[in-house]
């Protein structure tokens, strides 16, 4: 028996129903929907449309489904536990828990739904579940920048070359690559924090869009669901899915940070780069070439960002140009936002795991290379030549070296002094990597206390 039966003499054809369900999705939302309820009914009760013992008996009866449920979970959907699993014949979890009360307490469930639609409980429970998926991912990724953070101050004091298009370029600390990393993650989890605090109110009471003649008390349901206020237009809180996109944005953003990061272990773990050497918790091998060590797990993740930006697009595409309010297409918000949500949680973790069991491999000998050059450059500017001509002389420097086949350890003071007379005697000082990496102590530089005030400022956030 469909909630609408009194309008309609025919049953939904069978191929409707399963296409038309959404049951299989969102009965994750199980626990969103049963609180939902409850905090509408001991509304209902505050403001006098239910009696004390009528919400005493639904708060009963709805503990009962969420039992039921509970077990239904714990023995894996959608077979059938120890008690009762919901069928698709009941559409979603709404109608669902519904049902399921009224098998438990009787007439009295049909007083639930006074002053509700369906409308306003999926809104209702995508809210309360993006709110809690967003303290988990948010913790998940205060765990991942709190492993990097002990990889900066356990492994960071190794010199790499950092790159500008994947070239070598200057000398610095192993660690304050790691924590530009962290910091694009310690943004999103900014930006996860704007979108919860925007997604945070109530839609319960929309009843469908327009309101409803009830004396009820919006106010009192949302502070009962730990909302900070309501979504002050009906139409708007049944209608609105930004909160959605908002959410798989900011995941689609952490995805593409994750993407970077892993990109660089698949890169960094290779012999070329010999940078770090990842576990084999985390690594494949092959089932022809006995000797690889593939690194399997950052190059999923890396894939697996292709999947959250699908999923953005696919909630863009689905919102775009839909009227107001309420339409069935919002019900296909759910797959990628619960794919998104859950790849991005699986990926952040994966990245921990990686990161807090690689080992940092020795530091490249930097001696003579020529990514000191712009040490040449810039010990001429400090010494009062325009950085344009100080540029110029260490390019031929340089030039002249590459010519001979050599590399920078092979000039003297008087090559330099040759080349502009305004290389001082500690000139060829200059060329020591260490020294290099340590004079940038500008704010953000490479600097080893930069790289520590930064895991400062970085921890404090944790
Ligand atoms: N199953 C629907 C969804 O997931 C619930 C709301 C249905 N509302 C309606 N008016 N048909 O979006």
């Amino acid at each position: 028996m469909a909630l609408w039966d009194g309008r309609f003499s025919g049953g939904p054809a069978e191929e409707m129903l399963r296409f038309g369900e959404s049951l299989g999705t969102d009965l994750q939302m199980w626990r969103e929907d049963i609180a939902g309820s409850k905090a509408h009914s001991a509304m209902l009760g505050a403001v006098g449309i239910l009696g004390e013992a009528e919400v005493a008996e639904i708060h009963r009866g709805l503990d009962a489904v969420g039992d039921e449920l509970a077990a239904a979970e714990e023995a894996g959907w959608p077979k059938a536990g120890p008690g009762w699993t919901p069928g698709i014949e009941l559409e979603d979890v709404h109608m669902a828990v519904e049902t399921r009360l009224h098998h438990h307490v009787g007439d009295v469930a049909g007083k639930l739904h006074t002053a509700r639609s369906r409308n306003d409980q999926v809104a209702t429970d995508v809210r309360l579940w993006l709110r809690g998926r967003i303290d988990l991912l948010d913790a998940e990724l205060a765990y991942l920048i709190g492993i990097l953070l002990d990889r900066v101050e356990q492994d960071g004091r190794v010199l790499v070359p950092g790159c500008t298009h994947l070239q070598r370029g200057q000398p610095v600390w192993l660690g304050h690559q790691i924590l530009a990393h962290a910091w694009a993650l310690s943004r999103d989890r900014e930006r996860l924090a704007d979108c919860r605090k925007r997604l945070n109110r109530s839609p319960l009471g929309a009843a469908a869009m327009a309101g409803t003649p009830h004396p009820i008390d919006r106010l009192h349901s949302a502070g009962l669901l730990g909302f900070s206020g309501v979504v002050e237009n009906a139409m708007d809180a049944v209608s609105a899915r930004d909160h959605v996109i908002e959410a798989v944005s900011a995941c689609a953003i952490a995805m593409s940070h994750l993407s970077r990061m892993a990109e660089e272990l698949v890169i960094w773990s290779t012999p070329e780069f010999r940078r770090v050497r990842l576990s084999d918790a985390w690594s494949t091998g092959s089932s022809i070439m006995p000797q690889k060590r593939n690194p399997d797990a950052p190059e999923i993740v890396r894939g697996k960002a292709g999947r959250v930006f699908g999923a953005l697009q696919a909630l863009l595409t689905l919102m775009k140009a839909l009227p107001l309010a309420y339409n069935r297409d919002m019900q296909e918000d759910r797959p990628p936002l619960f794919d998104a949500v859950g790849t991005t949680r699986a990926c952040v973790r994966v990245m921990a795991g990686c990161w807090a069991e690689l080992t940092v491999l020795p530091g490249p000998d930097l001696t003579g290379d020529f990514l000191l050059t712009t040490e040449l450059a810039d010990h001429l500017a400090a010494n009062g030549v325009p950085f344009r001509q100080a540029h110029h002389v260490a390019g031929s420097l340089v030039k002249a070296c590459e010519e001979r086949g050599q590399d920078l350890s092979s000039l003297t003071l008087d090559e330099l002094r040759a080349a502009h007379p305004a290389f001082g005697d500690d000139a060829l000082a200059w060329l020591e990597p260490t020294a290099a990496a340590e004079r940038r102590t500008s704010r953000g530089g490479t600097a080893w206390t930069e790289v520590t005030r930064q895991v400062a400022l970085l921890r404090a956030t944790l």
